[in-house]
C-alpha cells in the first residue's frame, strides 16, 4: 500500500488501510519518510472525552525529533542548492529572491542564534508581528529549531489585538519590523507594537526588521534592530531535540466568546500530517514551483507555506504584497513569473479578481499552472467556473481543500488529477480522516447522502491538542456537542458517492474574506461604545467577501434608537476598526428599540440572519420570542435602510 497515492485505487486501498489499522497506517507513514532521533513508544494513545480531565491525545509519545531537521538539515545533501523559497516583493520592480536550502539553513540557524543571544529558550512562547519576508520564515524557523514555540499574529492585526494574544501565551520576545508594505502603503507595525506592549509586561526584548526606513523610535535596552543582532550570529546551531508531543507553536483563531482561543500543536503528529497532506493534495513534483497565497498568520501559511513544502523539498514561493497592487493582474503576473505550477489562494480573491477586466489576466502567459486550489470559505460555482476557465483553461484540476486552524491540514479534499473534482465540493477525505455528519439530536446519520453537523471520529496526527491555557474550553467547544467527536462547527451535506459540500459555520463565527470572525468579539466592542445598550452581530452574504458583518445596534436612549445615527454609526465602525482591526469593521448597522429575545434572554440570532440576508419570509416561529413585536420593527428598519 502507498501512502503518497497516484491513482484512484491507490486511493481507495490506503483509505481502506487507514480504517482498518489507523495506528500502522500511521506508524509506517512516520518511519519511512522522516528523520527522527528516537522512535516513539506509542504511535497513538487518545481519549476524545468530553471531560477535560480525561480529554487527551497523544501522537507518536516518546519520539525524538526537531522538524527543522525535516525541513531543512536532510535535504542539503540532494538539493542544497536548490531554491528553497522564492521571494516575490510588494514592489514588483524589487529583485525576487531565490533562497536555496543551503542559504535556508544557514540563514535559519543565524536566527536561531540571534534569538538565543537575545534571551530566548526552549519553551519560551515568542511572538511575531512581522510583514511576509523571507525573515518571517526564518524566524519561524528558527523557533522550532531552538524548541522555542512560535506564535505568529497577522500584522494586519491591532495593537489591541495584539496585546491581547501576546498577554495570552505570555511572550516574552517579540519580533516584529519597523513597517510592512502592503500595495502602497506601510503598516506601522513598529508603532502599533509599541502601542500593545504598553499593556504587557512580560515582553523583555523586541526585536526590529528594517524593512521600510521608516522613522521609528527605539526603546533602550528593550528593543534591538533584527540586521544587528542577525550579522553578529553564527550560522552554525544544532537543533534543539524535541518530544513529538512538544508545543510546536500557537496560532490564535476566533471563538464564540470574545476572546480568542490560541490553538496548540504539537512537534510530531504536525509534521508527520503537513508533509502528508501537502504532497498527497497537490501532487507535488520535483522540479514544481509551488505558491500558496496565504499569509504565515494564518494557519495555511503555517502549514502549506512553510512546514509542508519545505518538509517535501519543495519549492515554494513567498509573497509580500497585494492581489490588487499594482493592479488586479498581479497573481498573474507572479505565476508567469515564476513559472508557477501549482497556485493555491482563496474565494475571495478569486471572485474579486473575476470581477476585473479580462484583459488582466490574458495578458500574461499561465501556461505552466497545472493545479489550482481554493481554501479559507465554500466556493460558490460561478467563482469555481471562472476559476477553472480562465485560469486553469480547463485543463487543471482544482482542489477545494477543507480544514482548519485546528486540524492543522487538509482534512476533506480531491487529490490533484489522482481523485476527482467536483465544483463546490470539497469531496473526500483524505486516507486517515474519518469524518461523519450528526443531527441536531447527536445522533450519527447512516452512510449516504445526508445533510448535518460535520464531525471527525477517529483523532488524526495534527490534530489541535489544546486551547493555550484553558483545556476546558478546548473539551467544551470541540467534544461536548456530540460526545466523544470532534465537532468543526461547520455544516455539510453528503452525496451518495460520499463526498463532502460543506455548507458554512453553524455556530457565532462569520467568514469574512476567509478571515474568521467572533461575532461576540465584534459585540463586545460596540459594546464599549458609551451610548450603546448593547448589539447583535451577524454575517449576511456577500458578492466578494463571501460574507459581510451586519450589525444591530441599540442605544442607551428612551426609545433605543439615535437622533444622529449617521455620526454613530462612523463612530461604532471606527471603534472596532481601530479595535480590533479593520476587516472586523460592520458594513452595515441597524439601530433598532430592541433585539428580538427568548424568554431566557438569548438573542435570536436565527431571526437577525435572516433579516440581514434579506430573508422576510419564513422568519420561523417568533411566538416564544420575549418580544414578537420587534421583529416588525426589524424587518421594517432593513428593508428602508435598502
Ligand atoms: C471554512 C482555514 C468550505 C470552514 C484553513 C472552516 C471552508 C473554517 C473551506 C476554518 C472549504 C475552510 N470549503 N469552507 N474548502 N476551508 N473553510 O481556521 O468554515 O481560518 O471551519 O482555517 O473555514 O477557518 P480557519
Amino acid at each position: 500500500m502507498k501512502h503518497i497515492v497516484n491513482t484512484q485505487a491507490e486511493y481507495n486501498a490506503a483509505y481502506q488501510a487507514s480504517l482498518d489499522d489507523p495506528e500502522k497506517f500511521w506508524r509506517d507513514f512516520a518511519e519511512k519518510e522522516f528523520t527522527w532521533h528516537k522512535k516513539w513508544d506509542n504511535v497513538l494513545n487518545y481519549t476524545m472525552s468530553p471531560e477535560a480531565g480525561k480529554l487527551g491525545v497523544k501522537w507518536f509519545e516518546g519520539a525524538k525529533l526537531n522538524i527543522t531537521e525535516n525541513c531543512i538539515d536532510r535535504h542539503l545533501e540532494k538539493r542544497g542548492e536548490q531554491t528553497a523559497i522564492i521571494f516575490e516583493a510588494n514592489n514588483p520592480n524589487e529583485k525576487p529572491l531565490h533562497i536555496t536550502y543551503r542559504e535556508l539553513a544557514k540563514n535559519v540557524n543565524k536566527t536561531a542564534n540571534m534569538l538565543k543571544a537575545n534571551g530566548a529558550k526552549k519553551g519560551d512562547r515568542i511572538c511575531l508581528y512581522m510583514p511576509m519576508t523571507p525573515e518571517l520564515a526564518y524566524a519561524v524557523l528558527a523557533c522550532a529549531r531552538i524548541g522555542a514555540v512560535h506564535s505568529v499574529v497577522f500584522a494586519g492585526f491591532s495593537a489591541k489585538s495584539l496585546s491581547d494574544r501576546i498577554m495570552d501565551a505570555k511572550c516574552n520576545i517579540v519580533i516584529t519590523a519597523d513597517g510592512g508594505y502592503r500595495g502602497s502603503k506601510i503598516t506601522p507595525l513598529k508603532d502599533i507594537t509599541d502601542e500593545a506592549l504598553q499593556s504587557c509586561d512580560c515582553v523583555q526584548k523586541v526585536i526590529v526588521l528594517n524593512r521600510t526606513n521608516s522613522k521609528i523610535p527605539m526603546v533602550y535596552g528593550r528593543d534591538v534592530w533584527w540586521q544587528d543582532e542577525f550579522a553578529k550570529a553564527s550560522d552554525v546551531c544544532p537543533a534543539e531535540v524535541m518530544d513529538a508531543e512538544d508545543m510546536l507553536f500557537i496560532l490564535y483563531t476566533s471563538g464564540s466568546t470574545g476572546k480568542p482561543k490560541g490553538m496548540v500543536h504539537t512537534c510530531g503528529g504536525y509534521m508527520v500530517y503537513a508533509n502528508y497532506s501537502f504532497r498527497n493534495v497537490f501532487q507535488y513534483q520535483e522540479g514544481d514551483i509551488y505558491w500558496c497565497t496565504a499569509d504565515i498568520g494564518w494557519i495555511t501559511g503555517h502549514s502549506y507555506i512553510v512546514y509542508g513544502p519545505l518538509s517535501a523539498g519543495a519549492t515554494t514561493v513567498m509573497f509580500e504584497g497585494v492581489p490588487s497592487y499594482p493592479d488586479m493582474g498581479r497573481f498573474w503576473e507572479v505565476v508567469q513569473k515564476h513559472k508557477v505550477n501549482i497556485f493555491y489562494t482563496a474565494p475571495t480573491a478569486i471572485r474579486s479578481l473575476a470581477t476585473c477586466d479580462m484583459s488582466l489576466v490574458t495578458k500574461h502567459d499561465l501556461s505552466s499552472l497545472k493545479t489550482l486550489g481554493t481554501v479559507g470559505e465554500p466556493i460558490n460555482l460561478e467563482a469555481w467556473e471562472w476559476y477553472d476557465e480562465h485560469i486553469g483553461k480547463k485543463n487543471c484540476p482544482i482542489v477545494d481543500t477543507w480544514w482548519q486552524t485546528e486540524t492543522g491540514g487538509i482534512m476533506i479534499s480531491s487529490l490533484a488529477g489522482v481523485t476527482k473534482d467536483i465544483p463546490t465540493y470539497a469531496t473526500l477525505p483524505l486516507p486517515g480522516i474519518q469524518p461523519c455528519l450528526m443531527d441536531e439530536n447527536g445522533v450519527e446519520l447512516p452512510d449516504g447522502a445526508q445533510e448535518g453537523r460535520l464531525c471527525i471520529k477517529h483523532p488524526w496526527p495534527s490534530m489541535a491538542r489544546t486551547i493555550y491555557g484553558d483545556h476546558q474550553r478546548y473539551a467544551d467547544t470541540y467534544f461536548s456537542t456530540f460526545s466523544g467527536k470532534y465537532f468543526t462547527g461547520d455544516g455539510a451535506k453528503r452525496d451518495a458517492e460520499g463526498n463532502y459540500r460543506i455548507t458554512g459555520r453553524v455556530d457565532d463565527i462569520v467568514i469574512v474574506s476567509g478571515h474568521n470572525l467572533g461575532t461576540a468579539e465584534i459585540e463586545n466592542v460596540i459594546n464599549e461604545h458609551p451610548n450603546v445598550a448593547e448589539s447583535a452581530v451577524v454575517g449576511y452574504p456577500h458578492d466578494v467577501k463571501g460574507n459581510s458583518i451586519y450589525a444591530y445596534v441599540t442605544m442607551k436612549t428612551q426609545d433605543g434608537l439615535t437622533q444622529d445615527s449617521e455620526q454613530v454609526e462612523k463612530e461604532i465602525k471606527n471603534l472596532v476598526a481601530k479595535t480590533l482591526g479593520p476587516i472586523c469593521k460592520p458594513e452595515k448597522i441597524q439601530f433598532t428599540s430592541e433585539l428580538p429575545k427568548t424568554r431566557s434572554g438569548k438573542i435570536m440570532r436565527r431571526i437577525l440572519r435572516k433579516v440581514a440576508a434579506d430573508e422576510f419570509e419564513n422568519l420561523g416561529d417568533i411566538s416564544t420570542l420575549l418580544n414578537p413585536e420587534c421583529v416588525e420593527e426589524v424587518v421594517r428598519g432593513a428593508c428602508s435602510r435598502g
